[in-house]
């Protein structure tokens, strides 16, 4: 397939020119971020964004500068878990300002920009059927303005909430190819693990990319009046598969519907129920992902 630096003629749009000059851009920009790290997990609905927005708000709480990017463009829902849903977004004279959190952290999504709940992201085109035959392309070029155009200012960390699907990381390498690490999220059931392995395969093994480690979510319900922790499901053994691929285990955080209602509320689980067994499995979580790092300067 050609790229667009193959094409011959671009009817004089500088196709090419404008994509080269807007990687050149990204690359100054993410100089002031000192580590990427993408959340990801091939499976949907195993609690990404949620952990995103956790990780992001207890790095902050202990002393971190923040960002997250809302790399989920037609599902976006960063800025609602992090409260900063329907803040004005303002443009500066080096780009557009995230919204900013309570706990300070910076944050750039698709949802700063869509005028009410109902309003799905449209791509322009004749027609919505034709609009398909291009959104992959375009939603690569939306992450890519995101991550250029946005000002982030300088970050300890940049968080990035990934989609569901084993495409994205790819999709992302490409963009950033200096990406510092991923998290892996998945669940106990054997449905969401079988899925996950073939993330981790690509993220280790064809992309080469950093495996910060493998989170197990929504491991057991803890019985708010009698403590007593129930399985939430009945197979999948996550430290297990972490072994297998030879990456770390970070960590497993309980189902607690708290978590939910923070979310709902645009409040930090971590800070609103610090103390609970879900947010110190998340501090522990944040704590591994500093070492990480940390091990590696
Ligand atoms: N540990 C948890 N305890 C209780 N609820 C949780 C937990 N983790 C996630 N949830 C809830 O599960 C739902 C799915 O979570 P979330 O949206 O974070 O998943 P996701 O992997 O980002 O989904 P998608 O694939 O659509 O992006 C949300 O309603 C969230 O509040
Ligand atoms: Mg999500």
């Amino acid at each position: 397939m050609k790229t667009y630096n193959d094409l011959p003629n671009d009817g004089g749009s500088d196709i090419a020119g404008q994509v080269t000059r807007q990687l050149s851009r990204l690359e100054e920009r993410l100089k002031s971020v000192r580590h990427t790290v993408a959340i990801m997990s091939g499976k949907g609905g195993v609690g990404k964004s949620s952990i995103t927005a956790n990780l992001a708000s207890t790095l902050a709480m202990r002393g971190n500068s923040v960002g997250v990017l809302d790399a989920d463009i037609n599902g976006p829902s960063i800025a609602k878990m992090i409260g900063v849903r329907g803040a004005k977004v303002d443009y500066g004279a080096n780009g557009v300002k995230p919204a900013v959190s309570p706990l300070g952290v910076r944050v750039m999504s698709m949802d700063l920009f869509l005028k009410d709940d109902e309003t799905p992201v449209l791509w322009e085109a004749q027609t919505q059927k034709d609009a398909f035959t291009w959104r992959g392309t375009m939603e690569i070029s939306a992450l890519r303005e995101f991550l250029s155009d946005t000002e982030w200012g300088v970050l300890d960390y940049l968080l990035i909430d990934l989609p569901p699907g084993t495409d994205r990381l790819p999709n992302l390498v490409d963009l950033l190819p200096s990406l510092g690490g991923t998290v892996v999220i998945t669940i106990p059931s054997g449905i969401s693990q079988l899925v996950v392995k073939k993330s981790l395969t690509m993220a280790k093994k064809l992309l080469n990319t950093p495996v910060i480690g493998l989170v197990e979510n929504m491991t057991a319900y803890v019985c708010a009046d009698c403590g007593r922790a129930e399985d939430m499901f009945p197979s999948g053994n996550t430290e297990e598969m972490a072994r297998q691929f030879e990456v770390p285990f970070l960590g497993k955080i309980p189902f607690d519907p708290r978590l939910s209602m923070a979310a709902d509320n645009g409040n930090a689980f971590v800070e609103e129920y610090a103390g609970t067994p879900a947010s110190r499995s998340i501090t522990k979580i944040a704590q591994k992902t500093e070492s990480f790092f940390n091990r590696k300067i």
